[in-house]
This record gives structure tokens, C-alpha cells and sequence, in this order.
């Protein structure tokens, strides 16, 4: 391959053989809670403990996952391809950044980051978070949140990604469901500024017909051979 630029938006399935749930596989977290009352500013409103308690949970789940093989081929082909290859991830783990991607874009947040809704300071966060944590900046408790995107509220970085996918040369979409938007919206985008799209999941997503080319298969199994064949050049793709 040449100096293509390569965008790649990965979701839940590419870190769920680190252990981490997914979100709509029959054991996913919304199988377990109602997003409305985890995941949304209402929510957050309406019972501010509840989602303490739900993000303090998954914040400690993520501190003992490590990247698999998917993530780690994913920095290796950033590492090794001539062109430019970016991340765009709606996983709020740190498991691209431990296989060492740099180019990375988290458009739904951090779960290691702590957002305080009274003056805006992010911050690097690992501890849990309650209504009595006070804000390193400006000293006021009971406004800390875990700095993740909610349901209702706008993902980050849209401006940089828009840019992104209309210069892709390639555009894969790794572990996702399709189902959440902006980002389900990607491959359309891509395609339409004339990128060739790659669905790599293990199974067919909301948005299989819009992808020019799908392989199904565990994210372990199936990117590292499909970095393999990029690396080597032997993909032949058309816009
Ligand atoms: N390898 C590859 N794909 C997998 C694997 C695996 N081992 N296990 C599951 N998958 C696939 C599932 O088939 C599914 O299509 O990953 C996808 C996960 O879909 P979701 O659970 O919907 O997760 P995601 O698409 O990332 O959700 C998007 O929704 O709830 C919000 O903010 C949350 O970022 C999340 C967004």
C-alpha cells in the first residue's frame, strides 16, 4: 500500500476479548441497565449516585483489562504504513493507547477522565467519583462526572472527524453495532467523499449494505490478518 490515508472507527468489539461487555450482545450493559438512567444527563439528574455507582463499577472493571491482538495490529499498521491511519474510537477504555496508537480520537470520552460540570476542568481520573468529590480547580464537589458522552449529548471532535473521513482513502469499521449515531453515519460519509469501507465484525451490523466489503470473525482472528494483508499490499481496493 501507498501513502493512503486509513480511518478506522472501532467500538465495543474490539475490546471484548479484553473482557470488557459489550452493550447490545444478549449480555451486554443494556441487557443489565436502562440507559436512561446511566447514560443520559437526565439520568445523571434525576439520581446522580446511581450513575456514580455505575461508572465507579465499569471504571474499576477497565483497570484490569489489557489490549488484545486486534488493538496491538491496529498500532502496528500505524506504526508501519506509509500513509496516515487515525482512530476513531466510541470505546471509553484505554486500550488503544496501552497498544500504543497514537492517532486516536475518543468521540464518546474517557472513563479514565473526570469532567467538572461547574468550571469544565477535565482530568486524568482512575479513583471512583461521587456527589462529594471536589473539583481539583475550583473546589466544588457535587458537579464531578465521569467525562463520557451521554445519550443527548454531542459527541467531541466531530469538526476533526468530518475532516478525516472526507480525505479517507480506506475506511474500516471495527466492533461496532451500527447502531448509535453520529458514528453509524461514518461509512456513508467515507463513501460518499469516495473511500473504499470495510466492515470487519463478528457478525453483520446495522449498516452491513453500506460497506463495500465485510469479513466476519473475532476482532483477534480477523484484523490482525487483515493488517497482515495491508502491510503486505496485498489488498487490492477500489474506491
Ligand atoms: N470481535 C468482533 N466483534 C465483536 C466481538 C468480537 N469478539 N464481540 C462482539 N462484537 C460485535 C457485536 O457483534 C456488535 O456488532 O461488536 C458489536 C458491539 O456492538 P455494541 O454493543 O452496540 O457496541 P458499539 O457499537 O460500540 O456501541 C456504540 O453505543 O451505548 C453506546 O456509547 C455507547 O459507544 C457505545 C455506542
Amino acid at each position: 500500500m501507498g501513502q493512503e490515508r486509513i480511518v478506522i472507527l472501532t467500538g465495543a468489539g474490539l475490546s471484548a476479548e479484553s473482557g470488557i461487555s459489550t452493550f447490545r450482545d444478549r449480555d451486554g450493559i443494556w441487557a443489565k441497565y436502562d440507559y436512561r438512567d446511566v447514560a443520559t444527563p437526565e439520568g445523571f439528574a434525576r439520581n446522580p449516585v446511581r450513575v456514580h455507582e455505575f461508572y465507579n463499577m465499569r471504571r474499576r472493571a477497565h483497570g484490569g483489562v489489557r489490549a488484545n491482538a486486534a488493538h496491538h495490529a491496529l498500532a502496528r499498521l500505524e506504526r508501519e504504513h506509509e500513509g496516515e491511519v487515525w482512530i476513531v474510537t466510541q470505546n471509553v477504555d484505554a486500550l488503544h493507547e496501552e497498544a500504543g496508537s497514537r492517532n486516536l480520537i475518543h468521540m464518546h470520552g474517557e472513563i479514565f477522565q473526570a469532567l467538572c460540570a461547574a468550571c469544565g476542568d477535565r482530568r486524568r481520573w482512575t479513583g471512583d467519583l461521587s456527589l462529594e468529590t471536589e473539583c481539583a480547580a475550583c473546589g466544588k464537589a457535587g458537579g464531578m462526572r465521569p467525562d463520557v458522552v451521554w445519550f443527548g449529548e454531542m459527541p467531541y471532535h466531530m469538526e476533526r472527524i468530518r475532516t478525516l473521513l472526507e480525505d479517507a482513502d480506506l475506511f474500516l469499521s471495527i466492533g461496532t453495532s451500527g447502531n448509535v449515531y453520529p458514528a453509524a453515519g461514518f461509512v456513508a460519509e467515507a463513501r460518499s467523499c469516495g473511500a473504499h469501507t470495510v466492515e470487519l465484525n463478528l457478525e453483520s451490523s446495522e449498516g452491513r449494505s453500506l460497506f463495500a466489503e465485510a469479513i466476519y470473525g473475532p476482532a483477534t482472528q480477523v484484523v490482525p490478518a487483515y493488517v497482515d494483508r495491508l502491510l503486505r499490499g496485498d489488498i487490492p481496493h477500489t474506491p
